[in-house]
C-alpha cells in the first residue's frame, strides 16, 4: 500500500499544483521523480468512449459496446441488471485501458424538454439513486471508478455553462440531492464530477457548501472530485469550494495561479494538500486493477440485447401484439435501415456491431414478407413521396410496423428540445399510413417523451424503444413477437402537451438565471398535484400478461422511524404467459408540518412470474421513506403520524393501500426564536411544556376580550383562536399587553430562554 500521506510531504508545491490539474483531456498529471502514475478517464455513461488519443476531445473512439442509454436503462427498474451492465463496462475499461468511466448521470428530469435527459434516469429521485447504486456497484466491483455527474442541478442545455440554478433549500434536498446522495452513501463512486451550472448563484466548481459541506463532510464522499470538461472558471477558488481536479488539461496557468495563491498566502497550502491525497488515492486504487487484453464483445453484445429488452415500454396495445401469422409486413420508417440507438454528445460511442431493425424483424418472421419503405427523410425537410410510397407499402400489406426516430436535431446533449412534437413528416407519415392500415404498430426510438396526441388513437399499438443500444434491434423484434414479455415501465411521465408539463412557467429561465418555481413538484408529484391527465403516467407499462396484487401488509402497524417496516403484498400472473411486473411502493403522508407531494416512491421491486405463479414481494421502508428535509431544522425529519403505503402497478395505477403509524423517536434542535407562531410553540415539545400553561391562560383572557367585541362588532365575525395561532408570539401578546403584567417582550425572552435550555 502507498503511504499516500507520506508521498504529499515529498511532493514540490508545483508538483502538487499540477497533479490538480489534468495533463491531457483524459488524463491526469505523473509525478515520475515520484512513481505517480497518470489517471485515464473516459465518458460514459453507458458505453465507453475511449479517445485512442488522449489529447483529442471529440476524435473518433475506440470500439465499445453502445449499451441503451439511461432512459431505457431506468425502465427496467432492475437494479440487477445494472449491476451486470456495470462489469461489462468495467470489463471494457479494463481493456481499453480506463481507470475510470465517466458516469452515471443522476440528474433528474426537471422538464421533458431537456436535451440530455436520455442520459438521465427519472424524474424520480429514489428510482435515479437505486439505478445509480446498481451500475456504481457493478463497475467498481470490478476496481473501475466511476464519476457520478453532474453535481449538481444540471438539468437543462440552455446556458449550461453559465445559468444559475435557483433552487429552494428543501427543493434542492428532497429532488435534485437524493440520487447523488444514495450514490455517494451507499457506492463511493471514486469520483464526482461537479457540473457546469451555477446554483444559486455560485459556481458548483466553487460551491464550497455543496462541494465541501454536504458531499465531502455530510455525506462522507471519499474521492475526489472533478470539474466537468471546463466547468472550472476561477481555478483557486473552486480548490476553496472544494474541487479537486480540473479537467481537460493541460492548463499551465492555472497551475501557476495555484502555486502563486499558495505563495501569497491566499490558498492555504492543507487546502492543495487536501485536494492532492484525494487524487492520489484514487490514482492508486486504480493501479490495483491491471490493465489490458480483450473483452467478449459477443458476449456484451448479448447483454446490450438482454438489457434493451428489459427496459422498452409497451405503451398501447389493442391486442394486436404480439405479431403473430402476419404473412406480409409493412416495414415503415428509414430507422429501421439505419437503426437510432443512442444519442450525441460526450456519450457517443464508436460501437462494436449495430444490428438493423429490419433484419432482426425479418429474422423472427419466418416465412413472412417484409417490403420497406423508407417514410421520412434524414434531414426536416418534408417529402410527400416518401409518405406517398409508404401507404401504398402499408396498404399491400397485412400489417405495418413504423419505426419512428426522433431527429437527433431535435434531441442531444448541448441544447433543449423545443416542443415535445416527432417531425412534421412523422406526424403525417403515421396519420397517412393509420388511414389505410388499421393494424399499424407504432416503434419509438427517442430519449424523452414525445407528444402522441395526434395519432395515437389511430394505432393498434406503441411501442417505446428508447435508444435502445447497439443490440436493440433484436430486443425490438422479440418484444414484437412476443419472445419478450415487455416488461419495462416508465421513468418518467409522458405528458398530454407540452403546457402540462411542471416546469413550464420557469423554462429555460434567461437573464442568467433559472428559477425551480415548481419547487418539488416535478414529474409526477405534480400530475398529482394538479390532478391532470396525462398521456402514460410514471411507472405504467403494459404486458402481455395480467396480473393480480392481493394481501398487502405490514410487518408492523406501529413502528418507530429509526426501525422503519416491512411492506408486502402477492403478486400473481393471472394471464397465460409468462411475464414480470414492477411492483412499486410509494409512501403518502395524510398530515405534515409541510406541505408534501401526495405520494412519492420509496420501493420497488421487478417479481419474475410463470402463469398462475404467485410471489410474495416484499420491500423494506426505512425512515428516510417517511421523512422530509426541514429546512428550519436544517436536517431530514420524521413526524409522528398515520401513513399510507400505496402499492401499485404505476403511479395512477394503486391496487393496495395499508396504513401504518409512525412513532417519531429522534429528538429535534429547539429551534423556537421570536417570530415563531403560537402554533409552533405548541408543536414543540420543550416549548408546549413552558407555554403550554400560559396558553390556556391567555387563551381565556383571548376570548373574553375578543368575544365582548364580537358581540357589539358581529361582522368581526372569525374563531379568535385560529387566528391567534398562526401570529407569533411577541404580536400576539402585544394585543394582550393590556391584561398583562410584564412587558410582552420580556414575556417572550423568558420562554424563549426556558424553551431553549430543556
Ligand atoms: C459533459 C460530461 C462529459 C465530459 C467529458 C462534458 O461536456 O458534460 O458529461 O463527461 O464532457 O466528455
Amino acid at each position: 500500500m502507498t503511504d499516500i500521506q507520506a508521498l504529499v510531504s515529498q511532493m514540490t508545491l508545483a508538483e502538487k499544483a499540477a497533479l490538480c490539474t489534468g495533463a491531457s483531456a483524459w488524463t491526469t498529471t505523473p509525478v515520475e521523480r515520484l512513481g505517480v502514475p497518470e489517471l485515464l478517464v473516459s465518458d460514459g455513461p453507458h458505453g465507453l468512449r475511449r479517445q485512442a488519443d488522449v489529447h483529442a476531445l471529440g476524435a473518433e473512439s475506440l470500439p465499445a459496446t453502445c449499451f441503451p442509454t439511461a432512459s431505457c436503462l431506468a425502465s427496467s427498474w432492475d437494479v440487477d441488471l445494472l449491476r451486470t451492465l456495470g462489469v461489462a463496462l468495467a470489463e471494457e475499461a479494463i481493456a481499453l485501458n480506463v481507470d475510470v468511466v465517466l458516469g452515471p448521470g443522476v440528474n433528474m428530469k426537471r422538464s421533458p424538454l431537456g436535451g440530455r435527459n436520455f442520459e438521465y434516469f427519472s424524474e424520480d429521485p429514489f428510482l435515479a439513486g437505486e439505478m445509480a447504486v446498481g451500475l456504481i456497484d457493478g463497475i467498481q466491483s470490478k476496481g473501475v471508478g466511476t464519476s457520478l455527474k453532474h453535481f449538481a442541478a444540471n438539468n437543462q442545455e440552455f446556458q449550461r455553462f453559465s445559468i444559475s440554478a435557483e433552487v429552494d433549500e428543501r427543493v434542492l434536498r428532497e429532488i435534485y440531492l437524493p440520487a447523488f446522495e444514495a450514490a455517494v452513501t451507499r457506492s463511493q463512486p471514486w469520483t464526482v464530477m461537479c457540473s457546469y451550472n451555477k446554483l444559486n448563484g455560485t459556481f458548483a466548481s466553487e460551491h464550497y457548501t455543496l462541494l465541501t459541506e454536504i458531499l465531502k463532510k455530510e455525506w462522507g464522499f471519499k474521492g475526489f472530485i472533478v470539474s466537468d470538461w471546463g466547468a472550472v472558471r476561477n481555478r483557486v477558488a473552486a480548490l476553496k469550494g472544494g474541487l479537486d481536479l480540473e479537467m481537460p488539461g493541460p492548463q499551465d496557468r492555472r497551475v501557476s495561479a495555484v502555486v502563486a495563491a499558495v505563495r501569497a498566502g491566499e490558498l492555504d497550502e492543507a487546502v492543495l494538500d487536501e485536494s492532492v491525497r484525494r487524487i492520489l488515492s484514487v490514482v492508486f486504487k486504480a493501479q490495483e486493477t491491471p490493465k489490458g487484453g480483450t473483452f467478449d464483445v459477443d458476449a456484451h453484445h448479448d447483454l446490450a440485447r438482454r438489457i434493451a429488452g428489459e427496459g422498452m415500454v409497451l405503451l398501447k396495445n389493442d391486442g394486436l401484439l404480439p405479431l403473430k401469422g402476419q404473412q406480409h409486413i409493412a416495414v415503415i420508417g428509414r430507422s429501421a435501415e439505419a437503426a437510432h440507438f443512442q444519442g450525441g454528445g460526450s456519450s457517443h460511442i464508436n460501437p462494436t456491431r449495430v444490428d438493423v431493425p429490419f433484419k432482426e424483424l425479418q429474422a423472427r418472421a419466418g416465412d413472412a414478407e417484409l417490403t420497406y419503405a423508407e417514410g421520412y427523410p434524414a434531414d426536416n425537410s418534408f417529402k410527400q413521396a416518401l409518405i406517398d410510397q409508404a401507404v401504398v407499402v402499408a396498404q399491400a400489406a397485412d400489417v405495418a410496423v413504423l419505426y419512428i426516430a426522433l431527429p437527433s436535431f431535435k434531441e442531444s446533449e448541448g441544447y433543449d428540445r423545443t416542443d415535445l412534437d416527432l417531425t412534421d413528416q412523422q406526424i403525417a407519415l403515421i396519420k397517412a399510413v393509420s388511414k389505410v392500415q388499421p393494424k399499424t404498430v407504432v416503434v419509438l426510438n427517442n430519449g424523452a417523451p414525445v407528444a402522441m396526441s395526434a395519432w395515437i388513437d389511430d394505432v393498434s399499438a406503441v411501442l417505446e424503444a428508447w435508444m435502445m443500444g447497439q443490440a436493440g434491434a433484436g430486443a425490438l423484434s422479440d418484444v414484437l413477437f412476443g419472445r419478450i414479455n415487455p416488461s419495462g415501465k416508465l421513468a418518467e411521465t409522458f405528458p398530454l402537451k407540452l403546457a402540462d408539463t411542471p416546469a413550464i412557467g420557469n423554462w429555460p429561465g434567461g437573464a442568467g438565471s433559472v428559477r425551480y418555481g415548481e419547487g418539488l413538484y416535478i414529474g409526477y408529484r405534480y400530475y398529482d398535484l394538479k390532478e391532470m391527465p396525462v398521456l402514460f403516467p410514471f411507472g405504467y407499462g403494459l404486458s402481455y400478461t395480467t396480473f393480480a396484487y392481493n394481501n398487502a401488509r405490514v410487518s408492523t402497524a406501529t413502528f418507530k422511524d429509526v426501525d422503519g417496516l416491512t411492506v408486502s403484498v402477492d403478486v400473481t400472473n393471472t394471464g397465460a404467459v409468462f411475464g414480470k411486473e414492477v411492483v412499486q411502493v410509494y409512501v403518502h403522508d395524510r398530515v405534515a408540518g409541510l406541505d408534501r407531494p401526495h405520494k412519492e416512491l420509496k420501493g420497488f421491486a421487478k417479481v419474475a412470474l410463470e402463469p398462475g405463479e404467485t410471489k410474495t414481494v416484499s420491500i423494506k421502508l426505512n425512515t428516510r421513506a417517511f421523512a422530509f428535509y426541514h429546512p428550519e431544522y436544517k436536517q431530514w425529519i420524521t413526524e409522528a403520524g398515520e401513513f399510507e403505503i400505496l402499492i401499485g402497478a404505476s403511479a395512477a395505477d394503486i391496487r393496495q393501500t395499508v396504513t401504518a403509524t409512525l412513532e417519531a423517536t429522534r429528538e429535534l434542535p429547539c429551534v423556537l426564536d421570536v417570530e415563531s407562531t403560537l402554533r409552533e410553540w405548541l408543536a414543540d415539545p420543550r416549548g408546549r411544556a413552558v407555554f403550554g400553561p400560559f396558553y390556556a391562560q391567555i387563551g381565556a383572557q383571548a376570548s373574553a376580550m375578543f368575544g365582548a367585541a364580537q358581540a357589539s362588532e358581529p361582522g368581526l365575525g372569525m374563531d379568535m383562536m385560529d387566528m391567534l395561532n398562526d401570529m407569533p408570539m411577541f404580536s400576539a401578546l402585544l394585543f394582550m399587553q393590556p391584561m398583562l403584567d410584564r412587558p410582552a417582550e420580556d414575556i417572550v425572552a423568558d420562554m424563549l430562554k426556558q424553551a431553549h435550555s430543556r
